[in-house]
């Protein structure tokens, strides 16, 4: 096994690893960072999604090697770039019962993230590009939908107020 440094949520982490272990494995299995989730493992859901040098990518395809020197966000560190409070799309899944088992959620989340850190205004067949790599077992598609158009306008509203 050889010890590797990942940098994730603005935290640094020494974990022994070994070289086939993935990106996913390493964050959920061996830091306890169980918010991003392990469904198919091997890049069909989209629930293992994080953010990578502001990227979604899926963490089950990434080897965990290959991530070191990486600015890695999961969901875990949504709180902390909101000041501590949730994430305007957190409250907007929450709001608008954007999830059932919520185990899409986290990777759901994350992929809207990345939409509208470049995209404030999307529209809703931009909202569903983005989300389109995503699978939601539950069928909760329509409501992931009018959250991330909520939070999309939430955040457009305080960005207008400042
Ligand atoms: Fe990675 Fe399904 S667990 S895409
Ligand atoms: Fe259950 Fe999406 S809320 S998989």
């Amino acid at each position: 096994m050889n010890a590797i440094s990942l940098k994730i949520n603005n935290e640094g982490y020494d974990v022994p690893v070994k070289p086939h272990w993935s990106l996913a494995y390493v964050i959920r299995e061996k830091i306890g960072l169980t918010g991003t989730k392990a469904g198919c493992e091997m890049g069909t859901c989209g629930s293992c999604t994080l953010l990578l040098d502001g990227k979604p990518i899926f963490s089950c395809l990434r080897m965990a090697i290959d991530a070191q020197g990486s600015d890695i966000r999961t969901i875990e560190g949504l709180e902390e770039e909101n000041d501590g409070e949730l994430h305007p799309l957190q409250e907007a899944f929450i709001q608008d019962h954007g999830m059932q088992c919520g185990f899409c959620t986290p990777g759901m989340i994350l992929a809207a993230k990345h939409l509208l850190d470049h995209n404030p205004d999307p529209t809703e067949q931009q909202v569903r590009e983005a989300i389109g790599g995503h699978l939601c077992r539950c069928g909760t598609y329509v409501r992931i939908v009018k959250a991330i158009m909520n939070a999309a306008e939430t955040m457009r509203n305080a960005q207008a107020t400042q």
